[in-house]
């Protein structure tokens, strides 16, 4: 039987609670399907640094390489300095494992609560690939003068020609594989940004030649924002930087229906990828048992989507739907009309059904 060896970090505040309710699915939907995986628990985040000082060691680092995927809950302590442990564990495994893209789904399910008006599942429908390993969280730069009147911050975005086109070219295979409206646009500030987006522009144009099938157009980041609201339709594959794709993916995730939605993966499409409900720890809900696990069980979705079992993938995803249209209330966390774990249970049940 085919096994898969997956390191889970549950990580901080309500990561726990949903990355078990994640498992539950998971190990449902290999049950059905006739493959194994093996999770093994890593304790990293606020309470183990705040514990042992340490953020993540090297020997961390080496023992993880040898697993076949991560699953991540939540990084985050509120009585941790902001950018600690987000760019001390987060972001280092991110980039020590070359995660170069970050691939997250803008979809509305039926039944989801959407602020855009007239808007429905058959117009929200598209994908982001985000740079993951340069731009702006490169971090390169420095302060001078620190504290003093004359200080002086510098924040420099790195953008390489490998790094660009290594990610523009997965978005158009993405595009193609996907094979719905199979058009690509590109996120960017060319008018503004004239070094980092015009490598971005060209790179594009020179891998667009070799996509004849893929229909391809550009707008800059802040009319991207603009039509998410008013045409979110137009979309279906989006490709843009590190900060960009921060930023439109938050506002994707709020069209999506909110954080209790929305998931994403870390991918190293020739390495290990990392998996994870994109919204953050939660502190003010945690141990309460309502906080929404349907991000986590999608990143679940997703990272077997990435192992080659799309079938047991796309079986999650149909328990999944059925669960928001018939079952969830409100998809905000408390307002679901089912606990965390009940959730969990039903779409697993769903699962084992084959729904
Ligand atoms: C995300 C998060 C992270 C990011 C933070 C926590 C470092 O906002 O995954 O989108 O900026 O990438
Ligand atoms: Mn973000």
């Amino acid at each position: 039987m085919k096994t898969y060896r997956i390191a889970v970090i549950p990580g901080d505040g309500t990561g726990p609670e949903v990355v078990a309710e994640g498992i539950k699915v998971l190990e449902t939907a290999a049950k059905k399907f006739n493959f194994a995986l093996n999770f093994t628990n890593y304790p990293l985040g606020g309470e183990h640094y705040k514990k042992t000082g340490e953020i993540i060691s090297d020997d961390t680092l080496t023992s993880l390489a040898r697993f076949d995927a991560m699953y991540l809950g939540a990084i985050g302590h509120p009585d941790v300095k902001p950018g600690i442990l987000e760019k001390g564990i987060l972001l280092r495994l991110r980039f020590h494992f070359d995660q170069y893209i970050n691939l997250r789904p803008v979809r509305l399910y039926e039944g989801v609560y959407t602020p855009l008006k007239d808007k429905g599942p058959k117009d929200i429908d598209f994908v982001v690939v985000r740079e993951n390993t340069e731009g702006l969280y490169a971090g390169a730069g420095g302060v001078l003068k620190f504290g003093t009147p004359d200080e002086v911050a510098i924040q420099e975005s790195i953008n390489t020609r490998k790094g660009v086109e290594r990610c523009i070219r997965y978005a158009f295979d993405y595009c193609r594989k996907r094979n719905q409206r199979k058009k690509l646009t590109l996120c960017g500030k060319t008018n503004v940004l004239t070094f980092a987006f015009d490598l971005w522009d060209r790179t594009f144009k020179e891998v667009a030649k070799e996509y004849p099938d893929i229909q391809t157009d550009y707008a800059h980041v802040d009319a991207i924002c603009m039509w998410m609201v008013k045409n979110p339709e137009w979309f279906d594959v989006i490709v843009t930087d590190n900060m960009f794709g921060d930023i439109i993916t938050d506002l994707g995730a709020m069209i999506q229906g909110g954080m209790g939605i929305a998931a994403g993966g870390n991918i190293n499409p020739h390495g290990l990828s990392m998996f994870e409900p994109i919204g953050g720890s939660a502190p003010k809900y945690t141990g309460k048992g309502v906080i929404n696990p349907i991000a986590a069980i999608s990143a679940g979705q997703l990272m077997l989507e990435t192992l080659g079992q799309d079938e047991a993938a796309a079986l999650i995803e149909k328990a999944v739907i059925k669960v928001l249209r018939e079952n969830i209330k409100d998809v905000a966390a408390g307002k679901m009309g089912y606990s965390t774990k009940e959730v969990g249970d039903l779409v697993a049940g769903l699962v084992e059904k084959g729904v």
